[in-house]
């Protein structure tokens, strides 16, 4: 994916001096509210490891945020009707009901996540069950649940502990290059790169755990430093363009954006691309 997205992002340079006519057309935008999808699902399952104690409990507060600020982007995704994916047709014409519960999601969510910001771990966990809707809406708004949930059940938990948080990443990187490169109207930019920063704040944690597998080279802790380094980078340089996509808008933010996402650069050192 990296590399298309690659491509994406250097189209959207060229294509940045044309006027921003953005008509997205229908699977674009399933592929859009998709990518906010999966980014929540791959924080749900990173915070359920962290609960578990499988996974550092410093980190359980990043999650809780990126869910919270993840889930504000979700309703703009929804609202074009578009039909497909997994979303049955119930969801827009029930959109009353389905924006409710969604708009309930994000309210449960940032009162999660001001619980855990004040008290930690302890006092937010038992707010959490309450907090994540997420089922009662898949029951009567999506088609099926999608297989690759339990693929990853037999890792090791470390393994996929990291996995989720770059995947998490993969989907909001994916969600700015549809963006970049136009397809998608702008109406989440700026809350895209913070969730990217702040899952970038925790990516060092997940991968402190010295445990080899998944697609992490050894290099990633052999040249630790080197690579602390990159990813404390990508997570101050995404967290400054969502300040300049927030005070200047997103036109202004182009430049701050592709300095920013320097996936491949990390990826050709410490990952071995399966
Ligand atoms: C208001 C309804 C609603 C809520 C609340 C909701 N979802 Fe969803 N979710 C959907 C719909 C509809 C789809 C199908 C979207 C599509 O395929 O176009 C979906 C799809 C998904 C997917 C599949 C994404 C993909 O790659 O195709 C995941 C994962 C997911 N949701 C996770 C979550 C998590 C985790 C939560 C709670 C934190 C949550 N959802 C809350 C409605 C909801
Ligand atoms: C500082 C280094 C670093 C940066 C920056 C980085 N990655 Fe990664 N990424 C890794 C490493 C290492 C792995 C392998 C993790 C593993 O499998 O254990 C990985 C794995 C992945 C995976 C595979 C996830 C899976 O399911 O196994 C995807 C997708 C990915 N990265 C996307 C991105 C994108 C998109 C960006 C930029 C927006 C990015 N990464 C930035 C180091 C980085």
């Amino acid at each position: 994916m990296n590399r298309a997205w690659y491509s994406v992002a250097c189209a959207a340079v060229l294509l940045s001096a044309a006027p921003a006519v953005v008509r997205a057309d229908n699977d674009e935008v399933v592929d859009y509210r998709r990518h906010i999808m999966r980014t929540l699902g791959e924080h749900a399952q990173a915070l359920a490891l962290t609960v578990e104690g499988k996974a550092p409990a410093e980190n359980f507060n990043l999650h809780v945020k990126a869910l919270a600020l993840t889930s504000a982007q979700a309703l703009k995704a929804f609202a074009p009707r578009a039909e497909g994916g997994n979303a049955r047709p119930e969801v827009w014409q029930n959109w009353t009901d389905f924006a409710a519960r969604m708009n309930e999601l994000v309210t449960k969510l940032a009162s999660l996540d001001k619980r855990a910001q004040t008290g930690g771990m302890a006092t937010a966990v038992p707010e959490l069950k309450g907090a994540l809707t997420c089922e009662g809406c898949h029951e009567v708004f999506r088609t099926q649940h999608s297989a690759a949930r339990t693929a990853r059940v037999k890792e090791n938990p470390a393994v996929a502990y990291r996995r989720h948080i770059m995947g998490a990443i993969d989907a909001q990187a994916s969600a700015v290059g549809q963006i970049l490169s136009t397809e998608i109207p702008d109406t989440n930019l700026a809350a895209h790169f913070d969730v990217l920063a702040v899952t970038a704040a925790g990516a060092l944690k997940a991968f402190e755990a010295k445990v080899p597998g998944g697609e992490a080279k050894s290099e990633v802790w052999s040249r630790w430093p080197e690579f602390e380094k990159h990813m404390q980078e990508f997570a101050q340089n995404t967290a400054a363009t969502a300040a300049i996509a927030r005070e200047q808008g997103s036109d202004a933010a182009l430049t701050s954006a592709m300095k920013a996402l320097t996936c491949k650069n990390c990826h050709d050192l410490y990952r071995d691309k399966k």
